[in-house]
């Protein structure tokens, strides 16, 4: 029950209804087309984007209380709410199942599973954006950092697999990110695609 409640909360896309709400408009079919906090930057604007981000966070952080809450601390329960809601973003029952790719519910996510490591990655992916001005290579180092900070802070390991399967997770919704990054092609942060 609580894992179905964490992918209920995830799939509620808030750039989407941002997009909606502010604009009349579907964020899919704009900017780089994806529903998350960056392209609502491009599309919206700071205001909307910094709420889009904050509000995806705080589904998944949620998603995970709830699930502590129902379970009383299962750790596996917990773990496979954060997926739930992370799914939920990336493939949201309500919208089609066209959805985002996952990073600021990651980030709620895993706030609440392991604080310190996400405080850790957050700086480097902050970093990262700020010297290159790509979003998508920040989130990817934010992703494939977080494991290894996990495991080597002796996290327990259902916190240490979600985190590697998140990684994955990102991994895929990133792909043709990915693509664009290695040819020099990729939207830098503040560009109108
Ligand atoms: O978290 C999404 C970000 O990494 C990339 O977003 O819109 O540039 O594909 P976008």
């Amino acid at each position: 029950m609580p894992i179905i409640i964490g992918y209920l909360i995830g799939s509620i896309s808030f750039s989407y209804l941002a997009g909606k709400l502010l604009k009349g408009i579907d964020i899919r079919n704009h900017g780089s087309g994806n529903a998350g906090a960056t392209n609502t930057l491009r599309v919206l604007g700071k205001g909307p984007a910094i709420t889009v981000l904050l509000l995806d966070a705080v589904k998944g952080l949620v998603a995970v209380w709830i699930g502590r809450w129902l379970s009383g601390g299962d750790a596996l329960v917990e773990t496979l709410c954060g997926l739930a809601a992370i799914s939920g973003h990336n493939w949201p029952i309500y919208f089609g199942f066209r959805g985002g790719k996952g990073i600021a519910t990651t980030i709620g996510v895993m706030l609440f599973l392991a604080p310190m490591p996400v405080v850790y990655a957050g700086i480097v992916a902050i970093l990262t954006i700020a010297l290159t001005r790509y979003v998508s290579l920040g989130s990817l180092l934010l992703t494939a950092i977080l494991p290894i900070l996990i495991w080597f802070m002796g996290y327990p390991k259902e916190v240490f697999w979600l985190s590697l399967l998140l990684f994955a997770f990102a991994a895929f919704r990133h792909r043709t990110n990915i693509v664009k990054l290695i040819k020099g092609q990729e939207n830098k942060i503040g560009s109108k695609k």
